[in-house]
C-alpha cells in the first residue's frame, strides 16, 4: 500500500534523526571525508573558492557545507528526492552567504539540469541506492554535467572485492553492530532493514569500469579513509 504524505514524513523524520545521529557520531567517516576533500582541494586548486558546485543526493549537505565554509563558492545546487532533507539542508547558515538553490528531483532524471555545467560535483552515500543500469546512467549524467577540468568528489559504501552483495552486507552490518556503540537495538533494526532493502553497493573495480564507460575519469585519486567499506575518490577529467 502506498504511504500517505503524512506517513512518509513520519518515516522520514525517524530515519533522518537516526542519520543525523550516525553523522554526529562520525560512524560513516564524514569527518575524514571532509578532511580528505579539503586537502585535495588545497593541493589541486590552492584552496581558491570553488565555482559552481552541485551535490547530487545531498541529504542535508553535510560534506559540501563544510567544504564551502572553508573555501567559498560561486553558487551551490543541492538535489535530492526528499523535500524534507532539502529543507534541513537549506537551514545551514552557510547557504545565506552564497547563491544557493534546492531541487527536489530523482537522480534517475536530471533533465532539470539539462543546460547546466558545474565546476565541482559531489555525490555521497547515494549512488548505492541505484541499480547497476541506473548507476551507469547516473555517472554518465555526471560526465555531462561536469566542466572539462571539473572535479567529481565521490564517496560511498562499497562492496568488498570478490564478494556477493549478501555476504558483504552481512559483514557491513556485523561491523555496524560492533562499532556503532551509541545505536539502540530499535535503531539497529531500522538500519538493518533499510540496508538489506535499499543498499546495492558495487566493488571499486566495477565502479572504475562504469566511470570509464561514462567517459568521466581519467585520473582518479583514492583518498585516505580508514574504513574498508567507505571510500572517497576525487575524479577529474583530463583536458583533451
Ligand atoms: C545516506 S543519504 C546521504 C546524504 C548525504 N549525501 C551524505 O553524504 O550524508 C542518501 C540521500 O540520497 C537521497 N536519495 C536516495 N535515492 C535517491 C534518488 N533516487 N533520487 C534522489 N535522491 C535520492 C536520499 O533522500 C538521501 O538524502
Amino acid at each position: 500500500m502506498a504511504e500517505s504524505g503524512g506517513q512518509v514524513d513520519v518515516i522520514f523524520d525517524q530515519h533522518w534523526r537516526l542519520y543525523r545521529k550516525v553523522i554526529e557520531s562520525n560512524y560513516m567517516d564524514h569527518e575524514e571525508i571532509v578532511e580528505a576533500f579539503s586537502n585535495h582541494w588545497v593541493k589541486t586548486a590552492g584552496g581558491k573558492p570553488m565555482g559552481r558546485v552541485l551535490d547530487l543526493g545531498c541529504g542535508d549537505a553535510e560534506v559540501p557545507s563544510q567544504i564551502v565554509e572553508q573555501f567559498g563558492c560561486v553558487s551551490f545546487t543541492g538535489v535530492d528526492s526528499s523535500g524534507k532533507a532539502l529543507e534541513e539542508a537549506a537551514k545551514r547558515p552557510i547557504w545565506d552567504t552564497v547563491e544557493s538553490r534546492w531541487i527536489t528531483a530523482d537522480l534517475r532524471d536530471l533533465s532539470q539540469l539539462d543546460r547546466e555545467k558545474f565546476d565541482t560535483v559531489f555525490a555521497g552515500f547515494t549512488a548505492h541506492h541505484l541499480s547497476r543500469e541506473e548507476k551507469e546512467a547516473f555517472l554518465g549524467e555526471i560526465g555531462r554535467l561536469l566542466k572539462q577540468d571539473g572535479i567529481f568528489y565521490f564517496f560511498d559504501v562499497f562492496l568488498l572485492e570478490s564478494m556477493e552483495r549478501e555476504e558483504s552486507i552481512d559483514q557491513y552490518l556485523e561491523w555496524i553492530a560492533e562499532d556503532w556503540k551509541k545505536i539502540t537495538k530499535a535503531e539497529y533494526d531500522m538500519i538493518d532493514t533499510h540496508i538489506r532493502a535499499a543498499d546495492f553497493p558495487e566493488t571499486v573495480s566495477w565502479i572504475d569500469e562504469a566511470v570509464k564507460k561514462a567517459g568521466l575519469c581519467i585520473s582518479r585519486v583514492r583518498l585516505p579513509i580508514k574504513n574498508k567499506f567507505h571510500l572517497a575518490f576525487a575524479l577529474t577529467r583530463k583536458s583533451p
